[in-house]
């Protein structure tokens, strides 16, 4: 029996008829692609303690990622991409694959976006702008320098402060977000809001998934969105928008412009039931859900000689197999790969 409402993520019509599709019905138009499993970060909601990182061989190389992005994009439908990590800057040719995916927007390519913790962005923003980069995500936890450092095991927030302005000056939409953990930062949650408004930049909210790298997650350090609204209710206005198609339930401040915060309620709230997203990490494995608890990998049957056919059927299937997700056995998961290898 089916755990999911018929909702489909898309208005009958409006998805090519090459879209990939599971068997609760849901297209995915999303491919988030890890570009490296290696971060100079090491968040504790992320990375496990002692990482193994993959071989540079096992990872994908330039030509067979951008074989499978065209892949996605061309034959199944695909509109959207994000390069996550790990840290994609540590790829020294991210900005040639990023100028690698350009020709795909002739091809039904709506978006290039990447995820990162901008602590080596500064001096590059202004190339992956030129390469062609839509927008990007970047990870901000904490203002506090302790905080921060406690979440980035070690790291200092000022060259990420320098990273979001290089890229704000280098004309690059981009988006902050905060995972918050009980005990940890919720005492970041306004000083990030504040922080979000003066910049007049979109900051969203994470609730902490049990997807961590050590098994410390646990449901009482999970903060809630009913939690994270209290508190910015404490200094601000808070008017609820009208849910969009976004994991984020977004807000109206009062803040004397047009501020928006989000809230991904991953947790209490879970978007799984309209999930259009896929996942593929740097070693070419594709995993369907960010619980899956396999792979499949791509790269070894793309090594082996497989054509596009053999490939596309071989996507279709472990997609059609995607599990309902967390909504179906939430708490705590165990897999194979940690986030690091998964990207957020
Ligand atoms: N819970 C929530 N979000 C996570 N991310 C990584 N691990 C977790 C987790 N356990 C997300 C964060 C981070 C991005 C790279 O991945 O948003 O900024
Ligand atoms: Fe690195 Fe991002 Fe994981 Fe932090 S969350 S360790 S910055 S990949």
């Amino acid at each position: 029996m089916s755990l999911l409402p018929r909702l489909p993520t898309l208005a009958p019509g409006t998805a090519p008829e090459s879209a990939i599709r599971d068997q609760f019905g849901r297209v995915k138009r999303k491919l988030r692609i890890s570009l490296t499993d290696r971060c100079n970060f090491r968040c504790p909601y992320c990375m496990p303690e002692q990482p193994e990182f993959m071989e540079r061989a096992d990872r994908l190389s330039r030509a067979e990622l951008a074989r499978v992005l065209r892949l996605f994009v061309v034959g199944l439908g695909v509109n959207r991409l994000r390069l996550t990590g790990g840290e994609p800057l540590l790829r020294r040719d991210l900005e040639s694959i990023i100028a690698d995916t350009q020709a795909l927007k002739a091809e039904g390519l709506e978006r290039v976006s990447l995820t990162t913790n901008a602590a080596l962005l500064a001096r590059r923003a202004p190339a992956l702008k030129a390469a062609g980069i839509d927008d990007l995500n970047i990870s901000l936890d904490a203002l506090t320098p302790a905080t921060f450092a406690k979440l980035s095991g070690g790291r200092d927030v000022k060259p990420v402060l320098a990273g979001i302005a290089a890229a704000h000056a280098a004309g690059i939409p981009l988006k902050l977000n905060a995972v918050i953990i009980r005990g940890i930062n919720e005492d970041e949650i306004l000083p990030l809001a504040h922080y979000a408004v003066r910049e007049n930049l979109p900051l969203r909210f994470i609730e902490f998934m049990p997807l961590d790298g050590r098994g410390e997650w646990s449901r009482d350090r999970v903060v809630p969105q009913a939690d994270i609204l209290a508190q910015l209710s404490r200094e601000f206005a808070v008017k609820a928008l009208p849910r969009g198609n976004d994991p984020a339930a977004y807000y109206q401040l009062d803040a004397g412009n047009t501020q928006q915060i989000g809230i991904i309620a991953t947790v209490t709230n879970p978007f799984c039931a309209s999930c259009d997203r896929l996942r593929i990490t740097a070693d070419g494995s594709l995993y369907p859900c960010l619980f899956s608890p396999r792979g499949t990998s791509l790269r070894d049957p793309m090594r082996a000689g497989a054509d596009d056919a053999a490939l596309a059927a071989l996507i279709r299937g472990t997609v059609w197999n995607k599990d309902a997700g967390y909504i179906a056995h939430p708490g705590y998961v165990e897999r194979p790969i940690a986030m690091n290898s998964l990207g957020g």
